[in-house]
């Protein structure tokens, strides 16, 4: 809300336009991602989608979708169930690859490169792009092993005691776990285990985390650490995250994309203004509850 749109005179305005009064259309009470100083860092764009539509088969799933994520902040992904959030996000990294019916067309660029050229391996592709999903999905094996795990297949040299201490560190977990390590992954909470999760997707060093409702299967405790958590991944990591809680949107992100069902991206931009006043009246009645 700009400054001027608060001078309110000297009578409490009940009646003054709803717009106005209403301030957020979402109560965040706390400060939404833009306000916290990360836009400071530049916001260069990491990855763009140009004119991405992706089908199953003959069902299109994005239509369309073009967009610019900064570098270095946290982008939110919203909208209704089966608008294509998560089939975005697999586009990022080609997850998408490994589902014989879908087909990707228009450009995905990481960095100014196409994923989708012939000279990229996915599985590099997917160190600088790393994953997080909804279950918690620890291998069933150790701990250690669980977050030493990308950095073997990768070949990366240097102490491996260290990035693992340093990944769980990293990922909130290090004081929980430190003295069992041998533990096995599949033996800890849910929220350890979605906390093992993204220390598993850090420990390789990548440039982006995708996070497909990295909360929505834990408790409010657990998944208030994982918000923390995120707000901290962003102090070295470009995240984007697809959620369906609304609050949480609004409180960790800097930017938000809003799909709506089609697959089409009707809206995106700063969080703040997104959360507070929407260009679309479609996005208003999503944010506010009215459909989705
Ligand atoms: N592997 C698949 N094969 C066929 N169709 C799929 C596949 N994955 C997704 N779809 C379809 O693509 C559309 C978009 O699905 P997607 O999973 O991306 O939606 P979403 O926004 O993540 O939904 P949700 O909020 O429920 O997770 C849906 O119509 C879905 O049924
Ligand atoms: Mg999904």
């Amino acid at each position: 809300m700009s400054k001027n749109e608060n001078t309110i005179t000297t009578e409490e305005s009940t009646d003054a336009d709803p717009k106005t009064t209403d301030e957020k259309l979402i109560s965040t009470e706390v400060t939404t991602g833009t306000e916290t100083g990360r836009t400071a860092a530049g916001g260069r764009t990491i990855i763009e989608a140009r004119n991405v539509d992706v089908y199953y088969d003959d069902l299109r799933a994005l239509d369309d979708v073009s967009l610019q994520i900064p570098e270095g902040q946290v982008t939110a992904m919203i909208g209704p169930s089966g608008c294509g959030k998560s089939t975005f996000l697999r586009c990022i990294n080609r997850m998408n690859d490994l589902v014989d019916a879908a087909r990707v067309e228009g450009d995905l660029l990481l960095k100014n490169k196409n994923v989708y050229d012939d000279d990229v391996d996915p599985v590099a592709l997917r160190r600088r792009v790393g994953m997080v999903f909804q279950e918690p999905n620890p291998f069933p094996k150790s701990i250690y092993d669980n977050v030493a795990y990308g950095r073997r297949i990768q070949g990366l040299d240097g102490d491996m005691d260290e990035a693992v201490e340093q990944a769980l560190r990293r990922a909130a977990l290090w004081d929980e776990v430190k003295d069992q390590l041998d533990k096995s992954g599949l033996d800890l909470s849910g929220g350890q285990q979605q906390r093992l999760c993204i220390a598993r997707a850090i420990a390789v060093d990548p440039e982006v985390v995708l996070m497909d409702e990295p909360a929505s299967a834990l408790d409010p405790i657990a998944t208030s650490k994982i918000e923390d958590l995120i707000d901290e991944l962003a102090e070295e990591y470009t995240v984007v995250i697809v959620t369906h809680n609304m609050q949480q949107a609004a409180r960790i992100s800097d930017k938000t994309a809003v799909f709506l069902t089609g697959g089409e991206l009707i809206e995106f931009g700063d969080t703040e203004k997104i959360f507070e006043n929407p260009e679309h009246q479609r996005v208003e009645d999503y944010i506010t509850g009215k459909f989705g």
